[in-house]
């Protein structure tokens, strides 16, 4: 079924979210873009500017100091939070159409797994809140203490198009959870369901000026909110280049706290005395090419020990024809398209490198129907790839996956770490030894042995070097959005 035909029947709401209402941008600027399931324009989203921004903080403050959010009980603000994890729940389609249509991303992609996770995610948090202690130290004499937890105040939320509502969960819920007040800039790629989100927690309870959406452009919305003196912590994923420049307005303002979630390019390391190579050839086409390898965590080098090379490869590429993009909104295909043409450009331009660079590139053949415009692209493996060449060094964000040939498990982890960024990766081996010497060797936030993607709600994600710095995810997440306060009593 063509389930573009559905969205017809939801209202799309496109303007800002400020204060408890929709209101247009201040000087009613709009974002105007392409889409990429069939290349159509489409504009309305309200851009914000820093007129909108002052708004919402200045909204976010009020009731923030007001005490009616702040000052909930953890188990009153996870009753809240439950509902509107039901809600979202009740608007899952709405939800995932919303994102489908703005990012091209297969909306049985987003129905059956990034949803349901971001709904899951929501409902973790909310229902660890109400589980957690703050500290005393023991009694010295007359004196002791306490050590709180006490939120931040006004926080703002910048967030990326490759996984809206998922890395949006991860980061308000936990937020809002610790009694902040929070404005989200969602990219503007995918703002849609951000929107959404508004409706939803005034329906689940929340107090007006709690919960802001102020959609715009990265240079205006997303500097003005990470610039702004009364916003005292930024929240952000995407690009790396993007993350330096938050913490370098934090530094111009006033020393916010910033977290900074920035992407990768995952070594996949398959050892000789892997006695699954089919497995770990099968887990990494899904993992690389699910959602167009726009994932942070998509592991996107390949490191494989020669004396498996081949097998391995030969299922790897009879793998990558199940990965063929199609049409975004049949709910058949399980691949849709990348975000945007910019995008697209840029992963192209990417695999034409890898030639010129001497890496050996293969295409599968098979191919989809797709509406003429659509920004699709099939899955590519480069092989003859060493760890010096740009593909092997840069993230790409595409479907394109570098693979390198090694003569030993030593060659491997010298070639995974010699990388600027470091998220995720896995290790694949029957040794119990190298397993345990490989995975404390890798120098990422989340290692996988013998799998990939199998972490859930209870695992930190987050990474080292320039993947950045601070975790989403776990109860470890909470922290993020508090301070600690020390109490200390004489008697
Ligand atoms: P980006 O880093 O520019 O955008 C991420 C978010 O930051 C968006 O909400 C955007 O509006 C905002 N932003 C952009 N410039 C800003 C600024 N000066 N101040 C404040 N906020 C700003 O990412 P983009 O351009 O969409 O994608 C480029 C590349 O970044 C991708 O090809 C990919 O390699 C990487 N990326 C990584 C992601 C991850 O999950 N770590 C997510 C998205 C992109
Ligand atoms: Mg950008």
């Amino acid at each position: 079924m063509d389930m573009l035909n559905k969205l017809n029947i939801y209202q799309i709401e496109k303007r800002a979210y400020i204060n408890g209402e929709y209101v247009d941008a201040s000087d009613g600027k709009v974002i105007s873009k392409t889409l990429s399931f069939d290349g159509r324009e489409f504009s309305g989203i309200a851009a914000c500017s820093k007129e909108d921004v002052d708004k919402a903080v200045a909204s976010a403050k009020a009731v923030y100091e007001s005490g009616v959010w702040s000052k909930k009980t953890p188990s009153e603000r996870k009753e809240i939070l439950l509902k509107l994890a039901d809600l979202m729940e009740e608007h899952l389609e709405e939800l995932a159409l919303l994102d489908t249509f703005e990012t091209g991303r297969a909306y049985i992609n987003y129905s059956r797994d990034s949803l349901p996770k971001a709904i899951e995610a929501v409902r973790y948090f909310a229902e660890a809140v109400d589980k957690l202690y703050d500290e005393s130290i023991p009694v010295r004499g007359t004196d002791t203490a306490v050590i709180k937890k006490v939120p931040l105040g006004v926080v703002g939320l910048i967030t990326p198009w490759n996984d809206p509502m998922v890395v949006t969960a991860w980061k308000f819920a936990p937020a809002l959870l610790m009694g902040n007040a929070v404005v989200l800039k969602p990219a503007e790629q995918s703002s849609l369901s951000a929107i959404c989100l508004g409706k939803l927690t005034k329906e689940a309870g929340i107090p007006d000026g709690v919960f802001n959406v102020v959609p715009g452009y990265g240079e205006e919305a997303g500097k003005e909110l990470a610039l702004h003196k009364d916003v005292r912590g930024v929240f952000f994923t995407g690009s790396a280049e993007i993350g330096k420049k938050i913490m370098e307005y934090a530094g111009q303002s006033n020393m916010k706290r910033v977290a900074l979630e920035c992407g990768g390019k995952g070594p996949y390391i398959v050892s000789d005395k892997c006695n699954r190579i089919a497995e770990a050839a099968v887990v990494l086409a899904k993992n690389m090419f699910y959602n167009q390898g726009q994932i942070c965590s998509a592991p996107s080098r390949a490191i494989i020990h020669k004396s498996v090379y081949d097998e391995f490869i030969s299922v790897l590429k009879s793998e990558s024809s199940k990965y063929i993009p199609g049409y975004s909104f049949d709910e058949t295909n399980e691949v849709g398209c990348v975000v945007s043409r910019e995008q697209f450009d840029k992963v192209n331009r990417y695999i034409e490198l890898a030639s010129e660079e001497g890496a050996d590139v293969f295409r599968p053949t098979v191919t989809k129907d797709k509406p003429e415009g659509a920004y699709c692209i099939s899955p590519a493996i480069l092989e003859n790839v060493n760890n010096d060449m740009r593909i092997a060094r840069e993230e790409i964000f595409g479907p394109v996956l570098a693979v390198i040939k090694v003569d030993s498990m030593e060659e491997a982890i010298s070639i995974a770490n010699d990388s600027e960024y470091g998220l995720a990766g896995a290790v694949w081996t029957d040794d119990v030894n190298e397993a345990f010497d490989l995975t404390n060797r890798m120098d990422a936030g989340l290692v996988h042995l013998n799998s990939y993607g199998n972490d859930d709600n209870s695992s930190p994600f987050g990474g080292v070097k320039q993947s950045g710095i601070g975790k989403d995810k776990s109860v470890h997440a909470f922290d993020k959005y508090c301070d600690s306060k020390t109490i200390w009593m004489h008697f």
